[in-house]
């Protein structure tokens, strides 16, 4: 017979160093589960006593405003099942609680190619699907086949195709309410057995011709892509051990070309990325340091110095003091630019 060994639910637990913005804030009841057998008995605690749940990964794109009522479950389900797929290319199916940036070399490692442009994205491979993570010209979306999901009210696996999940930019039906439905627990991949590169990324583009030293572009290999990815988000973006951080804190805004087409009349400079279906999206950071913002500091939080789309703070701060300074920037580029800024990141808890 085999032993099933019972989830440990700790109460009255920290999520301090389980979020990269570091900010404090306590579970009521907390678990890590590792297998399916824990998700259903992690279930049955929360049915039992009629808590509520609160689903989390790495901590990489959440705003804790406060303590969190219920039960926080810390998805950490690992193990990776490589098929081929035809001739040249195979699906990839990972367990959602496996590191994103670990996957991403070991599958370039093994050579299987498409991942390279969303190198060293924080958080875990469960959470990618959600915000449809993206980077430099790709988004998880380019490859997605399928994920797998334990739905929260019935404890019964879901089974999610490309199309169910909606996908759009940083957006997927996971991201509308009510959240935490579905507990993903596997998401399949397709990637290529042939090298090919995705290099129409401005930034990206600058940087591998810096490194091209006028050599022609058969040079540029989905390893260098990787290699090259890596060391622009290293100098950009700041590394949550040394200046905690969610990564991008807005969405960069879409506006239809006639708005676009105004606000490039009136503000000289401005950055777009035409997205071919009429809209045009503007860098939230340009409109951020345009503004004045970068570097600033308001009391324990600031816009960093490097990357005006990245809030961090001294580590003394609570969840409000860095909404407070998020609310003064949105209000700030509405009234400069008439554009509505939108958080990126997830904000939980009670304030
Ligand atoms: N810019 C500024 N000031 C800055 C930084 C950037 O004016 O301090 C302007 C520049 O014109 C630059 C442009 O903004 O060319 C774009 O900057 P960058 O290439 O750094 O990208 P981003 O638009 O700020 C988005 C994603 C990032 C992703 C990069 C690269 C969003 C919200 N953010 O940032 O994703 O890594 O593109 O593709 O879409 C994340 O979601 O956490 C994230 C880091």
């Amino acid at each position: 017979m085999v032993e099933i060994k019972p989830v440990d639910i700790i109460p009255n637990h920290s999520l301090d160093s389980l979020n990269t913005m570091a900010l404090p804030a306590r579970a009521e009841y907390f678990c890590r589960v590792v297998s399916l057998g824990d998700i259903q008995q992690a279930l049955a605690f929360v049915r039992d006593r009629q808590l509520c749940i609160t689903l989390m990964g790495g901590g990489s794109n959440i705003i804790l405003a406060g303590d969190l009522p219920g039960l926080v479950i810390q998805v950490a389900l690992s193990g990776v099942n490589i098929e081929s797929h035809g001739e040249n290319a195979v699906w990839v199916t990972a367990g959602a609680g496996e590191v994103w940036h670990d996957f991403v070399i070991s599958m370039l490692d093994k050579k299987y190619y498409g991942l390279e442009n969303l190198s060293l994205i924080p958080g875990l491979i469960g959470a990618a699907p959600v915000q449809n993570i993206g980077a430099y010209g790709v988004e998880l979306s380019d490859c997605f086949i399928a994920l797998d999901a334990i739905e929260i009210a019935t404890g019964e696996a879901v089974h999610f195709s490309r199309q169910d999940c909606q996908f759009a930019y940083r957006h997927s039906i996971f991201k509308d309410e009510p959240r935490d439905a579905y507990l993903i627990t596997s998401v399949t991949l397709e990637l290529q057995c042939l090298p090919s590169v995705e290099i129409r990324y401005p930034g990206l583009r600058t940087a591998l011709e810096a490194r091209l030293f006028n050599q022609d572009e058969s040079g540029i290999t989905p390893e260098l892509v990787c290699e090259t990815v890596c060391d622009i988000r290293r100098e950009k973006l700041p590394d949550p051990e040394l200046a905690p951080n969610v990564g991008s804190f807005f969405k960069n805004p879409l506006l239809s070309r006639a708005q676009a087409d105004r606000l490039a009349d009136q503000h000289e400079g401005l950055v777009m990325y035409e997205q071919g279906d009429g809209q045009v999206k503007i860098p939230a950071a340009w409109l951020i340091e345009r503004a004045g913002w970068k570097g600033v500091n308001v009391g324990t939080c600031g816009v960093h110095s490097q990357h005006a789309l990245v809030l961090t703070h001294s580590g003394a701060a609570r969840g409000s003091d860095i909404l407070l300074l998020a609310n003064q920037i949105v209000a700030d580029i509405k009234q400069r630019f008439n554009i509505e800024l939108e958080m990126e990141p997830r904000v939980i808890g009670n304030l």
